[in-house]
C-alpha cells in the first residue's frame, strides 16, 4: 500500500508532467495504486496523491473493473453542468456539491501505451474530472465559493487534531 498524501502537502498542489516510459515500473504503480484506492474506500486516485508527479490515474466504481488513465486529456463536454456530492482520499472525511459538465469525453493512453477515447457521464464522468484536476495541482474545494472553502477546511483540521 502507498501512502496518501493529505491537503496541505505540496506535492498535490503540482503541476504533473507527462508520462513517457510505459514500463514495468508503471504497471507496478497502477498496480500498488489500485490496491491504495480500494483499502482506502475511495473510486479514484491520482499520481500526485501518492507523491507521483505525473499524469495518471485509477478509478474503480461500482462492480466494475478498474480503469487506468494515462495521460488523461478532457477534448469535449457537455454545456449542461450538474452538482454532484464529491469527496477526496486526500481530504477524509470532507464531502461537498461540486458543479461539473454532466458528460465528458476524454482521450487517455493505457497501460501498453495505446491510445483511447471515451465518453462518460454519471458517477464515472464526475471521477475522472475530479482525477484530472489532481494533474494540474487542483482540488474539489476550490471549485467551491470562498466561504464554502474556507469553512470544509476548517472543519477538516479541527478533525485531523484529534
Ligand atoms: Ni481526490
Amino acid at each position: 500500500m502507498l501512502e496518501i498524501l493529505t491537503l496541505g502537502n505540496d506535492v498535490l498542489r503540482k503541476k504533473c508532467s507527462s508520462v513517457v516510459e510505459f514500463d514495468k515500473k508503471l504497471e507496478d504503480l497502477i498496480d500498488a495504486m489500485v490496491i491504495t484506492m480500494r483499502e482506502g474506500k475511495g473510486i479514484g486516485l491520482a499520481g500526485p496523491q501518492v507523491g507521483v508527479e505525473q499524469r495518471l490515474f485509477v478509478c474503480q466504481i461500482q462492480d466494475q473493473s478498474p480503469m487506468v488513465f494515462i495521460n488523461p486529456e478532457i477534448i469535449g463536454t457537455a454545456e449542461e453542468q450538474v452538482p454532484y456530492e464529491e469527496g477526496c482520499l486526500s481530504i477524509p472525511g470532507i464531502y461537498s456539491d461540486v458543479i461539473r459538465p454532466e458528460w465528458i469525453k476524454v482521450q487517455a493512453w493505457n497501460l501498453k501505451g495505446r491510445p483511447f477515447t471515451l465518453e462518460a457521464d454519471g458517477l464515472l464522468a464526475r471521477v475522472i474530472q475530479h482525477e484530472i484536476d489532481h494533474l494540474k495541482g487542483v482540488l474539489f474545494l476550490d471549485h467551491l465559493n470562498e466561504k464554502k472553502r474556507l469553512r470544509l477546511i476548517k472543519i477538516y483540521e479541527k478533525r485531523i487534531k484529534k
